[in-house]
């Protein structure tokens, strides 16, 4: 993966203008309001990112300690608050810090510590947190691989973290390098990162998105134990506001997860892991599948 240059500055002035998810509501009702932040969620779950209510494991994480990094209007620190962890949370951008207060504050849900700070700089001690969750944001950052380090710093030893970045799904061929790409120039115009950048996101022109291949997740989560990384998300929508617009026909994304293509050309990985534990125990049971299989035969009656 080559690093970008961007200063982060640019990166937070994009951010602070840009309120992610807010694209969902299609209906003319006061932002920050109960029923604006119930259709959030609504639509989040159940319509764009439905995967997220299974993997992002929202009610397995009571009374835990849970940090999301990059909180956006923050509708999943919600759904954890909701579920009974206690929460804390960071973005780079003032008005997402505002928005996640005044969302979990709507709800009466209380929180740990909620600050305007950057991910490859976490203001929080070693070996604090019992999981730390981030969905879309690690992969706006210059340095993508410390803001991993800076993950695997605050965790608990044998703690968990759930982390969502971009993959080369299918749309990152038809839809940013043959459309915008070739169909409208923006590689002759702009190169490639530029190309990916200004097309990855729904509102557009990112200064900075890295889109992952697998082996470059491998890399950057090494020191993390027992890494799954797992593609979600066929991405049916090409134009997502108004609401649920310029889909693909049911036909084709019903024969896609028929087929269990979305782990091919799904445009999100999901990297599950944990931190490293030295106190655990290693298993002293040196054991193959084979044997297992041998002593069951040996002890059935
Ligand atoms: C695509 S949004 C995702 C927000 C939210 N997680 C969601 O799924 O809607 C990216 C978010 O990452 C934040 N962000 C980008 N770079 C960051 C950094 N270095 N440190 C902390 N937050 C960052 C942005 O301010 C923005 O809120």
């Amino acid at each position: 993966m080559k690093k970008q240059a961007i200063e982060k500055k640019d990166i937070k002035n994009y951010w602070e203008n840009k309120s992610p998810q807010t694209w969902y509501s299609d209906k003319d009702q006061e932002k920050n309001s109960t029923s604006w932040f119930n259709e959030l969620a609504y639509k989040r779950y159940n319509v764009y990112y439905e995967y997220l209510k299974e993997i992002a494991e929202f009610n397995y994480h009571k009374d835990e300690k849970v940090l999301e990094i990059g909180t956006g209007v923050g509708t999943d620190i919600v759904s954890y608050a909701k579920n009974g962890s206690i929460v804390s949370g960071i973005d780079l951008t003032e008005n997402a810090i505002d928005i996640t207060k005044k969302h979990l504050e709507t709800f009466k849900l209380s929180y740990d510590k909620l600050l305007v700070a950057d991910a490859e700089n976490l203001p929080f001690e070693d070996n604090y947190f019992d999981l730390v969750y981030s969905f879309g944001v690690l992969h706006h950052t210059p340095n993508t691989e410390k803001g991993v380090q800076e993950v695997l710093r605050v965790l608990k030893p044998g703690g968990k973290f759930i982390i969502m970045l971009y993959s080369k799904g299918w749309k990152h061929y038809i839809k940013r390098l043959l459309i915008f790409g070739l169909l409208k120039g923006y590689l002759f115009k702009y190169g490639y990162e530029k190309t990916v950048n200004k097309t990855t996101e729904v509102q557009g022109n990112s200064p900075l998105t890295y889109v992952l291949k697998k082996k470059e997740i491998k890399k950057i989560f090494r020191d993390g134990e027992e890494v799954s990384i797992k593609k979600y998300r066929l991405g049916e929508f090409f134009d997502y506001a108004p609401y649920n617009t310029k889909k693909l026909p049911g036909f084709i994304s019903k024969f896609f997860y028929f087929f269990g293509l979305e782990r091919l050309i799904g445009e999100n990985y999901i990297i599950k892991g944990f931190k490293r534990n030295p106190n655990k125990e290693k298993s002293k049971v040196k054991t193959s599948v084979w044997q297992v299989i041998w002593d069951e035969y040996k002890n059935y009656k």
